[in-house]
Order: structure tokens, then sequence, then C-alpha cells
């Protein structure tokens, strides 16, 4: 669509380098009213980009023009008040900080020098119900949320004051469906008042629904940037890789054996009903279900995050029910639990990839006592390898890594621990399509090894392309189990949603896929 309106902004060849070029020679255009998809693969440069434009990073090389006048952001605080503003991908809220805090936090309202308490809270109520956060107490502090809570409040900071560029880091990939359209209810209203909008997504089918051009960076230079209504799925994932992207997936002989976990009767409150399972050597069970139905809270109860209030665990074949009070109890078990949450996997971000990777092990990367760096470089570069970790190498500041490859980090985390039994929470959430394969290939190995696998996942293609057997929660029930070969994606959706038939007014909207 030709735009007859001046850029709002223009960027003219703009490189940055780090030890190596991470960006080079990007020049794009962007005028009001305009929603620019930005996509890529791990590491290709999009975070980077938009922090250029915030004000949060200085370009090596390269220009940019705001309403035709240099543009040169020395800080996020100068961008934003010339109204260039930004929803980072890992979310910079105070966790100690009530939601309305944390909204105002530059401008809260005074009275007599002290804090309008009651105004701020009406001002903050205005806010939240604008991204559908309104059956929440403003002062509960942000800790108390969950993720895609927190990341409704980091959106909901950012649509205050005046904003004509807003640059949506990956805001979906914690939301739920319904939290989605909020924000993009909220998307269309910025457009309508002119603002530009840089969305920067993995999820390629929510790039079209929402933006009207794509830009895609490979390698840190501009490979698209072009109408988005010619391209689909395919040709994108073209374009970002360089290639075809993989259809299919051979798991490789596997054995399935004897159960490894028992799970008999496993519930807490109205959260899981009483749910029982077995997981076998070898197997991978994906458990499929819609947002809240319980999927995440049983894989908890299991590794003892959470209390059970009733029901036990058996470990192997094992008579005596394992006691698991704790994660610490857990992992002594032998059972780990990769969530999709890096920050509260306590990834020590100055730290090198290698101390990331083998944290958990450090014993067998060191020698009486004292570290062994070879070996711990060894290992890392190993990690590194099969799952394609964007990186100089293994001492690389595991903060210098993209999202997508700080996650790998994660995963290469609890690889590395070895435990039988493997919790997955939503594995490849953030990660883009080419990296996914990587780690279903891993996951595919790890099961040959005789492990045993379960894996909550939102995105049904990928369960049914990596499991033996797909369990179902609907509100808060395991309702059903089907085998590969005995599934379709409407008998899994169709038991989704089965629990909520007798109550339908409290049925979540389908979750999309990711
Ligand atoms: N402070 C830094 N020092 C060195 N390298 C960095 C630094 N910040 C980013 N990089 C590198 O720049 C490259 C681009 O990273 P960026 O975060 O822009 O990727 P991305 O496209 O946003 O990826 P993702 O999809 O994983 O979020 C990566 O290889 C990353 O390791
Ligand atoms: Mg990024």
């Amino acid at each position: 669509m030709p735009n007859p309106s001046p850029a709002l902004l223009t960027l003219s060849g703009i490189g940055k380098t780090y030890v190596e070029p991470v960006l080079s020679d990007v020049s794009l255009e962007i005028h009001p009213g305009q929603i620019l998809a930005l996509t890529g693969e791990n590491g290709a440069g999009k975070s980077t980009l938009s922090k250029i434009v915030c004000g949060l990073v200085q370009p090596t090389t390269g220009a940019m023009l705001l309403d035709g006048q240099p543009y040169q952001p020395r800080s996020r605080s100068e961008a934003e008040q010339l109204g260039i503003r930004m929803v980072m991908q890992e979310l910079n809220l105070i966790p100690t900080l009530s939601i309305a805090e944390n909204l105002f936090l530059n401008q809260l309202p005074q009275r007599f020098g002290w804090i309008d308490k009651p105004r701020l809270a009406a001002l903050a109520q205005t806010q939240m119900t604008a991204v559908g956060l309104s059956g929440i107490d403003p002062w509960t502090p942000v800790g108390e949320l969950g993720v895609g809570h927190q990341q409704m409040v980091e959106i909901a900071r950012n649509l205050i004051g005046s904003c004509r560029l807003l640059v949506l880091d990956e805001p979906t990939a914690m939301l739920t469906s319904r939290e989605v359209e909020l924000l993009f209810a909220q998307i269309a209203r910025l457009q309508s008042e002119g603002v530009a909008i840089v969305y920067i997504s993995h999820r390629l089918e929510e790039l079209k629904q929402v933006a009207d051009r794509i830009a895609v960076l490979r390698d840190g230079k501009l490979v698209c940037d072009d109408a988005i209504a010619g391209y689909n799925s395919e040709a994108l994932v073209q374009l970002m890789v360089g290639r075809a992207a993989e259809a299919e997936l051979d798991l490789g002989h596997r054995e399935i054996g004897a159960p490894l976990l028992r799970v008999r009767k496993l519930g807490r409150g109205d959260v899981v009903a009483p749910a029982s399972f077995d997981l076998h050597t070898g197997e991978i069970l994906g458990v499929a279900g819609l947002i809240g139905s319980g999927r995440t809270e049983l894989l908890r109860l299991i590794f003892g995050a959470d209390r059970a209030d009733q029901g036990e665990v058996f470990i192997g074949d094992q008579t005596q029910a394992a006691d698991i009070r704790s994660p610490k109890h857990a992992v002594a078990a032998g059972i780990a639990m990769i969530t999709e949450d890096r920050k509260s996997q306590g990834l020590l971000l100055p730290q090198s990839i290698a101390v990331n990777a083998t944290l958990a092990r450090l014993g067998d990367v060191s020698r009486m006592g004292v570290l062994d760096s070879d070996a711990e470089t060894d290992v890392a570069q190993d990690y590194i390898r099969r799952l394609r970790i964007r990186s100089r190498d293994g001492a690389q500041a595991a903060g210098e890594l993209s999202g997508g490859n700080q996650q790998k980090v994660v995963i290469a985390r609890w690889l590395y621990r070895d435990c039988p039994i493997m919790l997955f929470d939503e594995p490849t959430r953030g990660i883009d399509i080419g990296a996914k394969f990587d780690i279903y290939k891993l996951l595919a190995d790890l099961s040959r090894q005789g492990k045993g696998l379960l894996i909550v996942s939102s995105d049904l293609r990928e369960l049914m392309l990596i499991c033996d057997r797909i369990a179902v929660m609907s509100a808060g029930k395991l309702v059903d189990t089907f085998t590969r070969g005995q599934w379709s994606q409407e008998t899994i959706l169709a038991a989704a949603f089965r629990g909520y038939l007798n109550a339908p007014s409290s049925a979540p909207v389908a979750q999309q896929a990711a």
C-alpha cells in the first residue's frame, strides 16, 4: 500500500558491532499509523534494532531521522520524551512494587508532597481496564502476578503518555488468546490515532493478523521489507532461514518400556482434580489443554513446586511413594522441570554460557574441587553446537545472548543435569521455527536414551509431531489420553473443551497456536 504521509522515522544504513557485527546496513521507513511486523531467527538482531530506535543501544554506523530531523537518542528516557516507546522482550517491572506504582513510576501523582494514593489507584484502574486487568487490585505487588499478567502491566505502562512509535518485542509470548485480543484492540486504537507500531513475533500467523508490512532480518541484514499480503508462513520461513522449513521429523527407533513415573490420584483443591497416569521409559507424553486448564499446575505438583493435597507419585517400580515436598526432593528423585520463564530459572546473566549450562552439575566439571574450565568449555561447546546457540563461544556472557538463545541455555542446563524424568512447560516458546526443530531432535534423542518426557505445549501441531501419547486436560481434569495414530486436531480440541461444557461461561478462549 503506498503511504502518502511523510515518514515518521527513517533508518539509513544502521549497523551495530559488538565484538562481531550483529546488524549491518539496515534502512527502513516507518510511517504514522503503520504496523510493521519484524521477524527473523533467534539472534537475527530484532531486539538490537529496536533498542537502537528506542535509545537503549547506540548504533555503530548509520543515522536516523524523526520527522525529517536528525534523531540520536542517547537514552531510553530521551526517546520516550519524543514519544518513541518500547515494550521489552524481558520484563522490566519492579516485583516488590504494586501494579499502580509500576505503572506510574516516573509520574506518581502528588498532593502536598505526598503520593496521592486514591488518585493513583484511579489512574491505574483506567489503564488496567484498557488491557483487561480490571479484576485485579491495583495495589497487588507485581511479583505476585503470573507472567502473562506481568506482561500486560508492562504493556499498559507503555500505553501511558504520548506515544508516536511503539515497539512491541514479542509481546504475546506469555499471553492467553483473550489477552492477545485485548492487545490487538489496543494496537488498532493506537493505529487509528496515527501511532506507528513495530511488532516483533515468532508467531507468524499473528503477524498477518496485525500488520500491514513485513520486515525480515537474517544475520543482521534486512532481507525483506514489503507489504505483508503476499507472504504466507512458508515464504517467511524461507526468508528467515534461507531454506525451506522442515515439516517432517524422524524420531528414530525408540523402545517404550516400563513405567518410569506413576502418578496416582494426584490433585490440589479445585486447580487439579485427582489425576492418574503413567509415563514410560523412552516415551514422549504430551499434555494438551487450554490456558488455565491446569497443565502447568499438574507439572508443578509432580515437581513439588506446589503441595498436592492428595495422591502420590511413584518412581520406577518402587512400591513406596516418592517423598517429594519440594523441587529439591524432585531433582533428587530424578525429576527435572524446565519452565517457560527464563527469569525464574535463575540464569546468571553476567556469567558465561559454560557456567550457566554446567551450574547444575559442577561436580562433573571440577577435579578435586577445582573447576576444570576445559571440561566446562567442552560441555558448553557441545550444547552450543547441538542447540545452535548463537554465540561467539562458551565464554560469552548469557546476558549478551538474544532472548531465544538464553532459553536454549536454560534447556542445555537441564539436559546436562541428566535426569531420567523430564517435565517441560512450553519448551519452544520464544524460539524460532528452525531452532524448534533442533529442540525436537534433542527431545527425540533423550527419549531414545530411555528418558521419559512429559511435555506441556499450547502448540497442538508440535505435540502431534513429537509425542507418542497426548493427555488432554480440561477445567483441571485429565479428561482423555490419545495414542499416536488415534488422534486428530479435532478430537483433541473437543476433549480440551469437554470439561467446560457444563459451565460454558467459565470456558477460556482457545489459545492460539504458537
Ligand atoms: N551486549 C551484547 N554484547 C555482545 N553481543 C550482543 C549483545 N547484545 C546482543 N548481542 C548479540 O547480537 C545478536 C542479535 O541479538 P538480538 O537480541 O537482537 O536478537 P533477536 O533477533 O532479538 O533474537 P530473539 O528472537 O532470540 O529474541 C545476538 O547474536 C546476540 O548475541
Ligand atoms: Mg529478541
